[in-house]
């Protein structure tokens, strides 16, 4: 396990195998700017990293440091202001097919059933519907829908609306998958079980993940490595590779190895709050300190 201040150096911990392959995924110092009627928001600063074929990254760090649109950007449905990303060795300019990605809300179609929820990445891909309809209903069973296949959003529960947004996520199979707090609506148990649920799917598929969580301890069970940011506008304040066995089950939450790394990511994100806290401190006493 290594955990430390970031550097650009340490955007690919990997040992240096995994290091010889291209990597998925490159964010080289990117940054986002909004533009809004009162003024410009930075909402993110100067971020690289990298991610190897089939290592799973979770992202944690204070509400609106930034995260969502990291992960926005990296599926190209947020334009970045500096920097560059590329996927698969390519620049991402826009929206691209190989991507599944589970946003912060659900956001299901209200008209289609759930199974024509899942089903509709293949509909805007022009896939075959009739090969996917039974992938789709696996998938349903595996996040535990099954019997609701023909129901509508808003019969189901947050929580199952965002279990059905998953299943959507993987029906097209993409080579990358992209969560953005997949599991925050969902009782403790239930997020548990979905955790051990993901990381099965993960080993098997071998898919590419990038998972945003509020729960440290969610993050340091599921990941290869964590990122750590820091308050608006988000920068990378540290990363820490977990090098816990897999598979993994339920107990090792259990283990002082596990509390160990728990306790570097906390102390990271605290190091990290502290600091913006006290660049705050430093501007507002340049500025003469008023407000
Ligand atoms: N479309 C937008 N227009 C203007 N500002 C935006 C837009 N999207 C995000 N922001 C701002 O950028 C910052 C980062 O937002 P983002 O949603 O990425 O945060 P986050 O880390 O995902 O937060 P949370 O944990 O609460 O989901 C925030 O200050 C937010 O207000
Ligand atoms: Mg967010």
């Amino acid at each position: 396990m290594r955990v430390g201040a970031y550097n650009a150096d340490q955007v690919d911990s990997r040992d240096s195998a995994q290091r010889a392959q291209k990597p998925d995924i490159r964010l080289q110092h990117v940054s986002k700017r909004f533009r809004t009627e009162s003024g410009i928001v930075p909402a993110v600063e100067d971020v690289t990293f990298e991610l190897s074929d089939r290592e799973f990254l979770c992202i944690v760090g204070p509400s609106g440091c930034g995260k969502t649109t990291i992960l926005k950007a990296i599926a190209g449905l947020v334009p970045v202001s500096a920097g560059e990303i590329t996927v698969f060795g390519r620049t991402v300019t826009g929206p691209y097919p190989d991507v599944g990605m589970v946003f912060q809300n659900p956001v299901l179609l209200k008209w289609r059933t759930i199974l024509g929820n899942v089903l509709f990445p293949i509909d805007i891909l022009r896939g075959g519907r009739k090969k996917a309809k039974g992938f789709a209903q696996e998938l349903l069973e595996l996040v535990g829908l099954s019997g609701f296949e023909g129901r509508y959003p808003h019969e189901l529960s947050g929580g199952m609306q965002q279990r059905a947004a998953i299943a959507r996520a993987l029906v097209h199979d993409p080579r990358l998958l992209l969560m953005d707090e997949p599991f925050g609506a969902l009782d403790q148990i239930t997020r548990e079980a979905m955790n051990m649920e993901l990381m099965r799917i993960w080993m098997e598929t071998g898919k590419t993940t990038i998972l945003i969580t509020h729960s440290i301890e969610e993050a340091v069970f599921l990941a290869d490595r964590v990122i750590v940011m820091t308050p608006r506008p988000g920068r990378i304040s540290g990363l820490v590779r977990v090098d816990l066995e897999r598979p993994r089950a339920a107990s090792v939450r259990l283990t002082p190895a596990f509390n160990e790394l728990k306790g570097q990511v906390d102390q990271l994100v605290r190091g990290g709050m502290l600091e913006s806290r006290r660049s705050e401190d430093v501007e507002d006493a340049d500025s003469g300190g008023s407000s």
